[in-house]
């Protein structure tokens, strides 16, 4: 039986009473699925599992994305990513810089994420402070905290997301070492639009689906109101009071729902200062079909 104790801010709950180790069953799953869509955030605390069964619980809820063709995936498992600044014998094992600033996962993609699903096992401590904490703003409590003549207006408005934006940004304003992106992978990734807002497929309320990482304009508008629109809206779900942080614990494994939130890992350890974090990133490709999200 799984118990379920919200954190009382705007997003996360920790839920005990599962095993990620052992198989899913099929009413934890459903709940699980029904928290994501409540609370957003889930934290899972005190597992202990291997790649494998990260891999074969994160399938439960959507196709896995497989990002490890780098060479900084789990060895033989592609759908499972490394994220860490360890290094073996002078060999960096992972991606050291993931997700460093705001963003939502795979909105770049014509079938957006659903969740990341992080297990961690290795968490920098300074002077009995955890560091390497996950930040994330809720995109639903912002769409409701809109002005209602703002909902009106862009009800029907799409929204351009390009891969290449964020890529870009990283290594322009934070220092990463990444390669610019090849004239073939920026045809793999062409940008896309998405509805501006969208509705959640779990709690069936709007969301407000843009995040700076991802989101380069608003379609249709020109330019000047497009920049100026998307960036008020930006600034308004940055609002401390849509706003959660999570710090891990060795042993946590924490889903978040891509669709109602953004998030963003702080880079605030030192590179001798180990993070080593497992993660798969689930499409929203099952949770969109019909019945899923209520008979999973
Ligand atoms: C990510 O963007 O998926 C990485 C988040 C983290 O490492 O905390």
């Amino acid at each position: 039986m799984l118990n379920i104790l919200p954190t009382g801010a705007v997003l996360g709950a920790s839920i005990t009473g599962i095993d990620l180790s052992r198989p899913l069953a099929q009413d934890d799953l459903k709940t699980l699925i029904a928290a994501l869509g409540r609370h957003g955030v889930l934290r899972l605390p005190s597992q202990a599992i291997n790649a494998a069964q990260l891999r074969d619980f994160s399938s439960h809820f959507g196709t896995l994305e497989v990002l490890s063709a780098n060479g900084k995936g789990e060895p033989g498992m592609p759908e499972v990513s490394i994220l860490s600044n360890v290094v073996h014998d002078g060999v960096l094992i992972g991606i050291p810089d993931a997700g460093q600033d705001w963003h939502t996962d795979m909105s770049y993609n014509r079938v957006v994420g659903f969740i990341n699903v992080l297990y961690a096992m290795q968490v920098p401590v300074r002077d009995g402070q955890t560091l390497g904490a996950t930040e994330f703003t809720n995109t639903q409590a912002a769409y409701e905290g809109l002005p209602e003549a703002m909902k009106t207006r862009l009800a029907h408005a799409t929204a351009t997301h390009d891969f290449n934006n964020f890529h870009e940004h990283m290594r322009r304003n934070r220092g990463s070492k990444r390669p610019a992106l090849t004239e073939e992978q920026k045809r793999e990734r062409p940008p896309v639009s998405h509805p501006l807002f969208l509705t959640h497929p779990i709690s069936g309320h709007k969301v407000i689906y843009a995040n700076p990482g991802f989101t380069v304009s608003i379609d249709g508008l020109p330019p000047d109101e497009s920049r100026a629109t998307l960036d008020f809206l930006l600034a308004h779900i940055l609002l401390p009071q849509y706003r959660y942080v999570h710090h891990w614990t060795v042993g946590d494994v924490l889903l978040w729902d891509h669709i109602g939130t953004w998030h963003y890992a702080r880079s605030d350890y030192r590179p001798d200062e180990y993070r080593l974090i497992k993660r798969c990133q689930v499409l929203a490709d099952r949770i969109f079909e019909p019945g899923f999200a209520n008979a999973a």
